[in-house]
């Protein structure tokens, strides 16, 4: 099956005084009715390359194809704008995604009105309401809101409605559930996978969380420095890690860590960072399960 969305070495250096290499040689693949987890810690890229993909920024190099065409070379307000509305993002923060000037109502219809304008008022308005009948909120108790009267939960719910409302073909979520309380967490995250089945979205979940990705994501690619380290089936990758950073991510998930076992931790942590940087080659080692050499 042909991805939805695709990256071809896609690559972004940030200029001014000190270079930074944000992503090298980046090439990942979304598939319909399927989820990747972009999985890295702090600083590895994981923002850079959703900001690249929802055309926010334009890469330095590579290239991003979008139902085969590619949108690398979109420049005009309007072709962006279509764009962004098939590749939709939710983002970490739910506080600042939202206006606090308008209505969970306002935020719904809004996209609708811009992007379904064939749509009656009365038609938008109950199109909202369904929207938040799918991420679980009560529509009477929730359209006439406005945000500070939600918990950072809700109003994820209302972002992920809101990504939702002009049915886009691309969801990517930013950690999405970083900033919420963690016994919330696993609720919001839940919202997201009926949206493969039943809407057959391609998504992309980001987070540094590589425990998380199991409940989501079919296959996942781990993040280093700007370049993929390991990418393969999630389980796999869990199970099987073969590259070393992939498995310092294990060890500091507490109920599955083991790989380094306790002493030592954090100078093992620096050994393998040190030796994670750097271009080798990305192998096969399994179908589908991809490794990148460390250069000797
Ligand atoms: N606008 C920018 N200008 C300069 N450097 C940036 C900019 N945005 C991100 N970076 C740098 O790129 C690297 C990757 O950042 P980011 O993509 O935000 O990582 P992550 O989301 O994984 O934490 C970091 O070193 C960060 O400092
Ligand atoms: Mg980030």
């Amino acid at each position: 099956m042909n991805p939805v969305l695709e990256t071809r070495g896609l690559c972004m250096q940030f200029g001014g005084a000190r270079q930074v290499s944000a992503l090298s040689d980046v090439s990942i693949a979304l598939h319909e009715g399927r989820c990747l987890a972009l999985v890295g810690e702090s600083g590895s890229g994981k923002s850079t390359c959703a900001k690249l993909l929802t055309r926010m920024l334009p890469p330095t190099g590579g290239s991003i194809h979008f139902g085969g065409n590619d949108v690398t070379v979109l420049r005009g307000r309007r072709d962006l704008r279509a764009y962004r509305s098939q590749v939709q993002m939710v983002f970490q923060d739910p506080f600042a995604a939202l206006n606090p000037a308008h209505s969970v109502q306002h935020h719904l219809e809004r996209p609708l009105a811009l992007h379904k304008p064939s749509l009656t008022r009365a038609e938008r308005t109950e199109r909202a309401a369904s929207l938040l009948r799918q991420v679980e909120l009560d529509p009477a108790a929730t359209l006439r809101k406005f945000p500070h009267e939600l918990s950072g939960g809700q109003r994820q719910r209302v972002n992920l409605a809101r990504a939702l409302a002009v049915d886009p073909a691309v969801i990517i979520a930013d950690e999405p559930t970083s900033m919420l309380d963690m016994s919330i967490r696993l609720s919001v995250l839940d919202m997201f996978v009926p949206l493969k089945r039943e809407r057959r979205i391609a998504m992309l979940y980001i987070t540094h969380d590589i425990a998380t990705a199991r409940y989501v994501a079919e296959e996942t690619a781990v993040l280093y420095g700007g370049r993929i380290v390991e990418r393969g089936p999630t389980d796999r990758l869990i199970d099987d890690p073969r590259h070393p950073y992939t498995r310092l991510l294990l060890a500091a998930v507490p109920e599955i860590g083991r790989p380094f076992g306790t002493t030592r931790l954090s100078v093992e942590a620096d050994r393998v960072r040190a030796i994670s940087r750097g271009p080798g080659e990305l192998r096969e080692v399994a179908p589908g399960h991809w490794v990148r050499e460390i250069a000797a």
